[in-house]
């Protein structure tokens, strides 16, 4: 179990062009470029412990894998059933996806993954999964990993999900793929979109329509395999936060992230940001499935600020976020965002007892939290084996100073964080 011990940071201006690539976006390349029978191309895969995982149980179930550094070439072939447990590490992403994904397949499939992801519900798929034909069991009456798939028939379906969650949404799609006919799903308001329009790049008869009370995604079963995938991953804004947060509360201080995704299922929390009082710029350059550019994040008094709607679209950058809550004027509120109590931790608690710990009057509530901005002071911090939480106190830990211990999990998505963290400050890593 390693520790990092961060020290006080000087007035920074940075310009970052290795902030990891998208995690999702990742995932979903290699899980996708399975439905083309023509090999895909994907430049800056995002090389960490979750997204390798997946290419791994992608070579397991049969397709031949090239990689020449952080470029990938996916060679599929006729799926196989593995001898073996397919390990989907701590990535909740894999698991669900492969869940949806494998559900229609000929075939025995065994899912599991690390004691964070074990404890993860995973009813949220094998519930509506089961309900159109699918065979899938688990401890916890198929909440909980390992999850054994036998592939089976699936029938065409109407499914309106409770939640907003682009994991379940993207298993019920790629299980629509192989099931007969159209199927529809619904969702209350529009996850992250990555699986719809990468699918539909790759030609799959999927539409999106605004409805009264939500999102609805119709979904034509594949007539044929889908064309392959030809991509370069951007850089992944959940991972740039944590630098747009340290710009952000660091006096004269400035960074520009290079080709992230503008998606804006995925930018909402530099939106708050900047209505916190942050100076924040985007400057999209290209359009490759989805908006991609540069963002500019410049420091400024922040503010206290209510954080209520739009939730999904933030819900992985709400712990960076509650570091310039920590050090904003005033208060800030999170409410309607119970999700975060089922992520890689219960990130309710992890960032209500570290905020504590750092000297910040913060109460807890069912779904959220308030913060009372102060000054963060320098202590002790448990990651609880969640990335974000370490890498979220190790910024935190630029105003005053911090160790964090238990902070392994970094690379499950960012490896080179700590890297891009010595250009700006003094960095020690203990074991
Ligand atoms: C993800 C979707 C989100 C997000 C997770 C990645 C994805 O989860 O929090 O980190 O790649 O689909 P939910 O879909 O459960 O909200």
């Amino acid at each position: 179990m390693s520790s990092v011990e961060i020290k006080r940071v000087k007035p920074f201006d940075l310009t970052i062009d290795s902030i990891a690539p998208d995690k999702s976006i990742s995932h979903r390349c290699a899980i996708f470029s399975l439905l083309s029978d023509k090999p895909s191309f994907i430049k800056n895969y995002l090389l960490a412990k979750d997204t390798l995982n997946t290419l791994n149980i992608v070579s397991k179930l049969g397709a031949d894998i090239k990689r020449d550094g952080s470029n990938i070439t996916i060679i599929p072939k006729e799926l196989i059933e593995p001898d073996d447990v397919l390990d989907c590490g701590n990535s909740g992403t894999a698991m669900r996806l492969f869940c949806g994904f494998l559900a229609g397949v000929d075939g025995f499939f065994v899912l599991s993954g690390d004691k964070y992801l074990r404890k993860r519900p995973m009813k949220r798929v094998t519930k509506p999964l089961s309900m159109i034909g699918a065979k899938i069991d688990g401890r916890d009456d198929a909440n909980l990993a390992p999850l054994a798939i036998r592939g089976s028939k699936l029938k065409n379906f109407t499914y309106k999900s409770k939640i907003a969650s682009a994991q379940v949404k993207s298993a019920m799609i790629l299980a629509a793929l192989r099931a007969k006919g159209v199927s529809l799903y619904k969702e209350p308001f529009l996850s992250r979109d990555h699986s719809e329009r990468m699918l539909k790049g790759m030609g799959a008869n999927i539409k999106t329509s605004l409805k009264e009370d939500g999102y609805e995604i119709k979904i034509n079963s594949l007539k044929e395999p889908l064309k392959p995938l030809n991509i370069r991953v951007p850089s992944d804004p959940s991972s740039g936060f944590f630098f747009a947060v340290a710009a952000a509360i660091i006096p004269k201080s400035r960074v520009c992230l290079k080709n992230v995704t503008l998606n804006p299922t995925r930018v909402e929390a530099y939106r708050v940001l900047q209505k916190m009082g942050a100076k924040v710029e985007f400057i999209q350059k290209e359009n490759i499935y989805e908006p991609i550019g540069d963002i500019v994040v410049e420091y400024n008094e922040l503010n206290g600020v209510k954080v209520e709607k739009n939730i999904p679209w933030l819900i992985d950058e709400l712990p960076a976020l509650s570091i310039a809550m920590a050090v904003a004027k005033g208060k800030s509120t999170v409410k309607n965002a119970k999700e975060l109590r089922v992520k890689e931790s219960d990130r309710i608690k992890s960032i209500v007892k570290n905020l504590k710990k750092c000297g910040i009057n913060v109460v807890e509530f069912e779904d959220g939290y308030e913060i009372d901005g102060g000054s963060l002071k320098e202590a002790e911090i448990n990651s609880f084996g969640d990335h974000r939480v370490a890498m979220s106190f190790l910024i935190a830990g630029l105003i005053n100073g911090m160790k964090v211990y238990d902070t392994d999990c970094i690379s499950t998505s960012f490896p080179n964080f700590i890297d891009i963290l010595k250009k700006i400050s003094e960095v020690k890593v203990g074991d």
